[in-house]
């Protein structure tokens, strides 16, 4: 599908995010081996945890609409056929640590883009805990008896740390990971509401063995990392008011609503509540004031990897040279999201040139209306498309229907603010 995007004069009204993506992940998952049924409400309706849930049922797992028929810690039964985890890493991942920890053995599959991306990363620590695990293809399981370790993880990753406590669940003594940043802890908070043995301190999390997980009745949480396109998009669009009902903000979530501010956005919040140990608020989005050039140092990126994408696209309003580095792991994700921006803004006009680790954009530019690709990438479709709101002329986005992975009725609520 081809998505045509016009300049937009004005961005107003109130939308409800899709249910947080990590979480809706984690919900189905823990769910799974939870002692009983589970609720969650909110489910992200996005591609991705469809995935999850196909793969939990072809693991014998009855998961329909809300609920999550809970078989246990040692309920799971051997699939048929290999796990199609489409195009999610996220599934792929959390699974291949939770299976690793199964007495049978699982072959996890998916598309091309998934198929390229490093599980090496999982693999490794893995069989450091006396799990079979092989990769590629990804083959893990078949030996039950796992030994707890500590894990000083050479990469920031949540779906790496949280595959670890997943077979860490199973593991004799305690499980450590330790990370370089701290990285989103929702499998962490997730699993101590349901009653396992957790252990957070600063950037290191661990888990005792565990036999038994209550089950959990959660409303998820609007997704922030859907949030962060219009929070750009209400500060980009001259005349925009724009609420986000119930969005998530978890502070290892939110970095990016604060680099924002202090570039000069303008992001309230609204109604604070909790739900399920989670903060959730309504943000408020008006037009951004005098803006600051952006400066995204080692460290900095792991916090708000899935929104650099669309702070580029800020980037390119902002007057001086913006510099985001750190960021390599932007390579390895749907698409190679560096390359793609770059490809996607530079055809609009924009001055960006990638770097190892990042981009420099000079800005402001005027940016013009192009034919553009999405490589496949939901996060690279929908941050150009939020160029495509501030660009002079009509902006064509090849392969639009990505943003079904994560977000939808993206085009929908786009349609709906302008
Ligand atoms: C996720 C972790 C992040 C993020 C992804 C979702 C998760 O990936 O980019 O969209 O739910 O744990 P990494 O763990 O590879 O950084």
């Amino acid at each position: 599908m081809i998505a045509t995007i016009r300049p937009a004069r004005k961005l107003e009204g109130e939308i409800t995010l899709p249910g947080d993506k990590s979480i809706s992940h984690r919900a189905l998952i823990l769910g799974a081996i939870a002692s009983g049924d589970s609720h969650a409400r909110g489910l992200s309706a996005g591609v991705d945890v469809k995935s999850t849930a196909a793969c939990l049922r072809d693991l014998g797992v009855d998961v329909g609409g809300t609920d999550i028929s809970g078989r246990g810690m040692r309920g799971l039964r051997p699939s048929a056929k290999p796990l199609d985890c489409g195009n999610s890493g996220t599934t792929m991942r959390l699974l291949a640590g939770l299976l690793a920890a199964q007495d049978f053995e699982t072959e996890l599959t998916g598309d091309d883009s998934l198929s390229r991306r490093p599980m090496d990363r999982v693999v490794e620590p893995l069989r450091r805990m006396q799990a079979r695990a092989s990769w590629p293809p990804l083959k893990v399981g078949g030996q039950a008896t796992l030994e707890g370790i500590e894990y000083t993880a050479p990469v920031p990753s949540a779906q790496v740390k949280s595959a670890i406590l997943l077979a860490g669940l199973y593991a004799a003594g305690d499980t450590a990971v330790v990370e370089p940043v701290k990285t989103r802890d929702h499998t962490e908070v997730m699993l101590g509401a349901m009653g396992a043995d957790v252990k957070i301190d600063g950037t290191r999390v661990a888990v005792g063995r565990t036999e038994r997980l209550e089950p959990i009745d959660i409303a998820v949480p609007g997704d922030f990392s859907a949030a962060a396109f219009w929070l750009v998009a209400g500060g980009l669009v001259e005349t925009s008011d724009i609420r986000l009902l119930a969005v998530g903000v978890n502070p290892t979530r939110t970095a990016f609503a604060g680099l924002l501010t202090s570039l000069g956005f303008r992001v309230g919040r609204a109604r604070p509540r909790l739900e399920a140990g989670e903060a959730v608020v309504d943000l408020e989005v008006t037009p951004a004031g005098d803006l600051r050039p952006v400066r995204v140092e080692a460290g900095m990126a792991a916090e708000m990897i899935d929104e650099l994408p669309v702070l580029a696209v800020a980037a390119t309003q902002i007057a001086g040279t913006s510099v985001i580095s750190g960021a390599g792991e932007l390579r390895v994700k749907e698409s190679d999201r560096l390359a793609a921006m770059e490809a996607g803004l530079s055809a609009m006009g924009a001055d960006i040139v990638t770097q190892e680790d990042g981009w420099v954009i000079n800005g402001p530019r005027r940016l013009e209306g192009a034919h553009v690709e999405s490589a496949g990438d939901h996060r690279v479709a929908m941050a150009l498309a939020i160029a495509a709101l501030i660009a002079d002329g009509k902006t064509e986005i090849e392969d639009a229907e990505c943003v079904e992975i994560s977000y939808p009725n993206f085009f929908d609520h786009l349609e709906y603010l302008c």
